[in-house]
């Protein structure tokens, strides 16, 4: 939705000059200018990319609600905002159609001088916000388990979010809030010792979905093994030194083996970006207390509660969220609520994003209203929560293993490689192995990350082996293919000139070089609203119209200025793709 990423951009950058414009900043900046003066104060315009070719590049929608408005007739309006409408320079053709539509057709010399702009630029032309210090909080799988796909979306999605505000010159701290404290930890320290095993952490945990497995028969078998878990984690939240001792070793075994997981991801986290949930234990008496000093917290029966009146239960009461319960337990709340603190008073940070499955959507709402209440987070520290839906299998149900049981995520990783290198094998039977070895793991872990953001975020997505591996369509071996395509035109020519013109004669030209010039507006838009999928959707339009001009507009059979705008075209496009990818975390090859 163009309009909402308009004003969301528009209140962020009141204080910044802004110098250079995005083109749909700038059409719309003086579209709503030329409402103005036609009487339409404070009109939106409401501009969106042209559905149709002969709709122009961009339309402005606006008019029909200002003419309701003003009740006026809608063309009327419409030929009083053209007639005041200045796009000199930018728009070569601007037409009245429908009930009050306006289309613009871009100028191709004002396109061409954007492009090249672009190509000289390590930004690709993309003008840098006012940067801010803000957080990627993500993957943050809960310890003593080994990751399974439950965790991938967060850890696929987050880290092409932490790529994409990088990209745009933010400070980005990157935040594995794992999840290390619990009572899972004193059933597991039982069965260490049990197995005699306490001088062998890393050995018996080297299967730690088993070992896990394992410890949870006994613990629901024994009475007696129970009530020794029981008493750990006693000891464990006293502090006691053998246990946690052991703990910690727990804690690190399971985080190198999530750290496999991120290196074959590619995914840019490392140990420093680890602060757990225990890392706020020491915290949390404060916590309650300043929040019963802020005179938020209510005492229900020894259980600390905050009410919370814009939340309501089903018997339409006001909403209780338990910061800490009877026995002096605190809760998963209590602890982000702690982390916010920290995050605020020790980070400084002005925009914390946590990229965290749908299902904690209120957990969240209820965290952050607590803390703008409190003031644990002021109201220029944004606090976003970016929700995703569930992976599903092709049932429709959520993705299990054959038998039903949770999908581990190396095994699901090796597959992706697997599927992958069968596939390049049969395409390219003559590579030599290590290179054959080397594409399937960048097309398979490209798939698979892929297949994950080029669906909108916020539903649940269908996981699909045949799919996401496709050659054709929106998926990553088409794009990267696509990029191996552009490239081998480049090893057939040897005059290609880097400070070349664009000259835009042909439609097929015109339509490549209208959607390269939006990779600013795309980007923008993904760092506000933390949709990839637009990226990605961007990224196949480019690679399809590339395809087009490629046809109708031959390259090599061409000469002089037109061959080397075009070469510059190819090259405009070839490093659009390969930024693109590279923001989704996906790599690309030279050849394939
Ligand atoms: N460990 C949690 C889980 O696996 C996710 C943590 C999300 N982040 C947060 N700050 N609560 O469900």
């Amino acid at each position: 939705q163009p309009k909402v990423v308009w004003d969301e951009m528009r209140s962020r950058s009141e204080q910044k000059i802004r110098m250079f414009m995005t083109i749909l900043q700038l059409i719309n900046d003086r579209m709503e200018a030329a409402l103005n003066a036609a009487g339409a104060q404070g009109a939106p315009a409401i501009i969106q990319l042209s559905s149709k070719l002969e709709f122009g590049d961009y339309q402005a929608n606006g008019v029909m609600a200002a003419a309701k408005n003003l009740r006026m007739n809608p063309r009327e309006l419409a030929q009083k905002v053209v007639a005041a409408l200045d796009l000199k320079g930018v728009a070569n053709k601007i037409e009245i159609a429908g009930p009050g539509f306006i289309n613009i057709h871009l100028d191709s010399a004002f396109l061409a001088r954007r492009n090249e702009t672009a190509l000289k630029d390590e930004h690709l032309g993309v003008t840098l916000p006012p940067p801010l210090k803000l957080m990627v909080e993500y993957s943050s799988p809960n310890l003593a388990k080994e990751m399974h796909v439950g965790h991938l979306r967060s850890t696929i999605i987050g880290d092409a979010l932490a790529r994409v505000l990088e990209f745009l010159g933010h400070d980005v701290v990157r935040a594995n809030h794992v999840g290390d404290w619990g009572t899972q930890f004193g059933m597991l320290t039982a069965y260490l010792l049990e197995t005699g095993n306490a001088n062998n952490v890393a050995m018996a945990l080297s299967d730690l979905e088993t070992f896990y497995r394992n410890a949870k028969v006994r613990f629901d078998e024994s009475e007696d093994f129970a009530n020794r878990s029981r008493d750990y984690v006693v000891r464990l939240q006293r502090g006691d030194p053998e246990v946690l001792a052991l703990w910690r070793q727990f804690v690190e075994v399971s985080i190198a083996h999530a750290q496999d997981i991120y290196d074959k991801l590619g995914v840019g986290l490392k140990r420093e970006h680890v602060r757990g949930e225990s890392a706020y234990n020491a915290d949390l008496p404060m916590v309650v207390s300043d929040l019963q000093d802020a005179a938020l917290l209510s005492d229900n029966d020894g259980t600390k509660v905050v009410y919370l009146e814009e939340f309501r239960t089903q018997e339409n009461q006001a909403m209780g969220v338990i910061i800490q319960k009877k026995d002096g337990g605190y809760l998963y709340t209590t602890t982000d609520i702690s982390a916010i603190r920290y995050r605020h008073r020790m980070l400084g940070l002005q925009r914390v994003i946590y990229v965290v499955d749908a299902r904690q959507s209120q957990h969240f709402q209820q965290l952050f209203t607590i803390c703008r209440r409190a003031g644990f987070a002021p109201a220029d520290m944004a606090l976003e929560h970016i929700a995703f839906g569930t992976m599903m299998g092709d049932d429709g149900k959520p993705f299990k293993t054959r038998s039903g049981g949770v999908v581990k995520l190396a095994d699901l990783l090796d597959e992706a490689d697997e599927r992958a290198y069968t596939l390049v094998s049969q395409k390219n039977p003559e590579l030599p192995e290590d290179k054959k070895r080397h594409i399937a793991h960048v097309v398979g872990i490209g798939a698979v990350k892929y297949a994950d953001l080029s669906k909108s975020r916020t539903s649940d997505y269908i996981f699909n082996w045949e799919s996401m591996l496709s050659f054709e369509g929106n998926t990553a071996p088409y794009l990267q293919y696509a990029y191996t395509r552009v490239q081998s035109v480049f090893r057939k020519v040897d005059d290609y000139d880097a400070d070349a013109s664009i000259l835009i004669l042909e439609p097929a030209e015109k339509q490549l070089a209208v959607a390269l010039a939006q990779f600013e507006d795309v980007v923008l838009g993904v760092a506000e609203a933390g949709y990839l999928h637009h990226l990605c959707q961007y990224l196949y339009q480019i690679a399809t119209l590339f395809s087009r001009f490629y046809e109708a507009c031959p390259i090599l059979k061409s000469e002089g200025a037109v061959r080397a705008s075009r070469l510059q075209l190819a090259a405009l496009t070839a490093r659009t793709l390969k930024t693109g990818l590279d923001l989704l975390g996906i790599e690309v090859l030279e050849e394939m």
